[in-house]
């Protein structure tokens, strides 16, 4: 069952019913200020970081869901005359919160913008939501028509509700917050400027375009004392009380008395904005902020022309973005997700690492290490410079040793203190995001950036140094078995070998000893090899030859401890525990073999020559394979395993136990090309692809456009069901396994190498890359008898590689 279509002209996706199984959202926002919008206009709205500078509430995990947002109410009281009870008719446009019954409701959610449709009693309202380019504000731009033929009064009322911040303190310290928020009213501008007294050099601004006939800015006068979001007291009488904030609940809503003749239509435009002032330019009086940016800003869009403009310059900006990859094949649903929503995913991954979605309420977790690295590989084709900027903050965050922090505050751009590192891949990571990058760009300049250690300036070295820290750290934390030690935990957070955590409320990842001097991991040891190739590669690019003798000798010691202590037989194992006894082995009794080592190994190529990469990929088809994506190990665990960790505290099918974890189902596409399997790895990057799935969308549940982390695996009951949408890893791993294990245009050092392992149904397909600053055309057919080879500008060349070039354009042909 479908709840919407794709609109692929518009690159967009239209819900048609606001009943969606979960609330179905948008990214707005690309640089510093961002909105998270739901198909029923629900969500919230922040500036560069979710908790610490949240300028609209929500409330997560509510009931119903979804009730805080960008809300519109239309009142009509007409209706009350024809109505019995007397009751005005009251509706939103996007459904949510009133819920009344709509005569037609459309979502479209599109690239960086949604447009919401609603019509009721011969009313239509259009609700167009974005962040202009580089711009701290979000827009809504209104259209309100009168169908009919007879004129019509209405009134229209917008409402937000406002978060005090820090959105952790907002939900948490009452006793503080109920006495501290402060607003300021001018004409059609509500200021929210609580705490901009003290210690705040900034303020959020929620104006509208028209003059208004009322307007409330406390939620308890407007919703009254047992109002609430869906029957607000204010929009029921058709009447804000002109309420200004004292402490309590800060909201901001205008009211709008609005005539609209026979089919007359009128429009509007809110916006709520973001100001900073330096420190000595706060304040024009006592008590009276400096509000000569906001009306700047507000001036920037007080006609429809100029919001059209922007809407305009929007679109243009995600057609360029864009257009860095665009394909052209046989299925549509290929070119949909490779062109528009992959590509999409990928940018807000990037923009949000793992902080703010409906499923991470952007107080927790800020952006992770690895998380953030692994983005990169998603996103650095898209803005190479955003990507370059990324890389040298994430690596500042990197301690001496080489070691990380595991999370860091987007804001402060600082370590998070009470996660710490300890995960013994992070590092590695690093190399991973820097050698994309470098494949990109060409740019060795970066290795030589100078980048602190620790955010402390005084420990500044080259970023080459951090990457040489990063390798060593593994080459120095190796176990009994010659194998990395795992410390804290691995890719698989779940995986919590040495932490031993038995009271509830514990953490999983950071009791106990958390590191131990035994515990040792085969993933990061295919990362090792992985990466640790890559990092050969860029010292010999340096001509660093010594060095990348010495990386040599450690990769092979590195594949050698593998196949020795890390072969099972039939699968890769996946780890020795605290005691030094295998995990992930046919002769454990529970979770006998894991994807993780299977995708990472072979994608390292370990057992290519020797046989074992494909009885891996065997093993993972028969064990792990469902109809709904590979699943992350088998069987699943039914006890808890003090030594195992958080891994085992998930119910059969879920998660990291078992579930369907959509992030390593692309390695296990990029090992099946490493192997040459192309039908398999089509197979497998078609079973988990949002276009490919949209017809099981009421099994599904989540958005039909995104991957989500999760999908409950088989021995769930709800098997097929997704869950954590949009902030995953699985967006750049599956861009990475589509656009270039499979289809094989793949950045190298010197130019785009094109090594497609297509499936056996394609004939070819066509591609325009940018590629440093080339438009490549590239045709790719099979050979069918024909010369194979690789032709550029209609010269053969030597190797499938397409040289590095100052062209503006080059006409490529491969025959395969
Ligand atoms: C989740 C993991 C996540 C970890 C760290 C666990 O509960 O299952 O996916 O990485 O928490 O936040
Ligand atoms: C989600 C985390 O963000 C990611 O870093 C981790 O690798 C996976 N969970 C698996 O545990």
């Amino acid at each position: 069952m479908k709840y919407g279509h794709f609109d692929d002209k518009a690159r967009e996706y239209v819900i048609e019913t606001p009943k969606t199984p979960l609330p179905w959202i948008n990214y707005l926002g690309s640089d510093d200020f961002f909105t998270l919008i739901s198909n029923t206009a629900g969500g919230y709205a922040f500036y560069k970081d979710a908790r610490l500078r949240r300028l609209t509430r929500y409330r997560y995990n509510n009931n119903p869901l979804d009730q805080e947002g960008f809300r519109l109410y239309v009142r009509e009281e007409e209706k009350a005359k024809e109505n019995k009870n007397n009751k005005p008719l009251i509706w939103n446009p996007s459904w949510q919160p009133v819920k009344t019954e709509l005569d037609s409701y459309s979502c479209r959610h599109g690239m960086g913008y949604s447009i919401f449709e609603g019509q009721k009693n011969g009313i239509k309202v259009s609700q167009t939501m974005f962040v202009p380019v580089s711009e701290n504000a979000l827009l809504y731009h209104v259209k309100i028509k009168n169908t009919t033929k007879e004129k019509k009064s209405i009134q229209l009322f917008s409402f937000i509700e406002f978060c005090l911040w820090d959105a952790n303190d907002d939900a948490t310290n009452f006793q503080r917050n109920y006495s501290i928020g402060e607003v300021e009213v001018h004409g059609s501008a509500i200021y929210h400027k609580t705490e901009y007294r003290e210690r705040r050099d900034h303020y959020s601004v929620f104006w509208c375009s028209r003059k208004v006939d009322g307007f409330d800015t406390d939620m308890d006068i407007f919703n009254g004392p047992y109002g609430s979001a869906s029957c607000p007291d204010a929009v029921i009488e058709g009447k804000c009380r002109n309420s200004v904030a004292h402490g309590w609940r800060p909201c901001a809503s205008h009211q709008l008395n609005i005539d609209l003749k026979a089919n007359e239509e009128t429009t509007v435009t809110f916006g709520l904005g973001y100001i900073r002032n330096k420190a000595d330019e706060k304040f024009v009086a006592l008590d009276q902020i400096n509000r000569q940016k906001a009306e700047e800003m507000m001036a920037r869009y007080d006609s429809d022309a100029k919001v059209e403009k922007a809407f305009k310059e929007l679109r243009k900006h995600w057609d360029e973005l864009l257009s860095h990859l665009q394909i052209k094949s046989s299925d549509e649903k290929l070119d949909r997700m490779v062109n528009i929503w992959n590509q999409y995913q990928c940018m807000v991954t990037f923009n949000m690492s793992r902080s703010a979605s409906y499923f991470e309420s952007g107080m927790g977790r800020g952006m992770g290490f690895r998380d953030s690295c692994q983005d990169l590989l998603g996103f650095v084709h898209i803005i190479p410079s955003r990507a370059r900027e990324r890389i040298l903050d994430i690596a500042a965050t990197q301690f001496v040793d080489g070691s990380a922090y595991h999370q860091y505050q987007p804001l402060t751009k600082r370590g998070n203190l009470a996660v710490g590192s300890g995960f013994n891949d992070d590092p590695l990571w690093l190399i991973a995001g820097t050698d994309a990058y470098i494949r990109e760009t060409g740019d060795f300049t970066i290795l030589d950036e100078m980048v602190p250690f620790d955010n402390d300036e005084s420990l500044a070295q080259p970023l080459m140094e951090h990457l040489r820290r990063s390798f060593n750290y593994t080459v120095t934390h190796l176990g009994p078995h010659k194998l990395p030690l795992i410390g804290r935990a691995d890719w698989n957070d779940c995986l919590n070998l040495n932490c031993f955590s038995e009271h509830p409320g514990e953490s999983f990842q950071t009791t106990g000893p958390s590191e131990g001097p035994v515990a040792e991991s085969i993933f990061i040891a295919g990362m090792f090899v992985k990466y640790g190739k890559a990092y050969e590669a860029i010292c010999r690019k340096l001509n660093l030859t010594d060095e990348a003798d010495n990386c040599a000798t450690h990769i092979k010691a590195m594949e050698e401890a593998v196949l020795k202590a890390g072969w099972d037989g039939e699968w890769f194992l996946r780890a020795y525990d605290a005691f030094s006894k295998p995990v992930g082995s046919h002769n454990n009794e529970e979770a006998q073999i894991f994807i993780e080592p299977q995708g990472m190994c072979v994608m390292a190529e370990i057992g290519k020559e020797t046989g074992e990469a494909e009885k891996a990929l065997n093993s993972v088809h028969k064990l792990l394979e469902t109809k709904y994506g590979v699943t992350l190990n088998y069987p699943p665990f039914r006890r808890y395993h003090l030594e195992l960790g958080e891994i085992s505290s998930y119910p059969p099918g879920v998660k990291e136990n078992a579930g369907i974890f959509c992030h390593n189902n692309p390695w296990i596409t990029v090992a099946e090309t490493v192997l040459g399997h192309a039908d398999r790895a089509w197979e497998l990057y078609r079973k988990i692809c949002p276009a490919y799935i949209e017809e099981i969308s009421e099994i599904h549940r989540t958005e039909p456009y995104v991957y989500s982390q999760m999908i409950a695996g088989n021995a769930s009951p709800r098997f097929g069901e997704a869950k954590n949408s949009w902030l995953t890893g699985t967006s750049a791993w599956t861009f990475l396994s589509i656009s270039q294990a499979i289809l094989g245009l793949v950045p190298d050092y010197d130019g785009l190498k094109l090594c497609p392992c297509i499936p056996s149904w394609m004939d070819g397909y066509s591609a325009k890359r940018l590629f440093r600053g080339t438009e490549l055309n590239i045709k790719v057919e099979r050979a069918n008898g024909n010369e194979k080879g690789l032709w550029v500008n209609g010269e053969k060349q030597k190797a499938n590689i397409i040289p590095a070039s100052k062209e503006s354009k080059a006409e490529v042909l491969l025959r395969i």
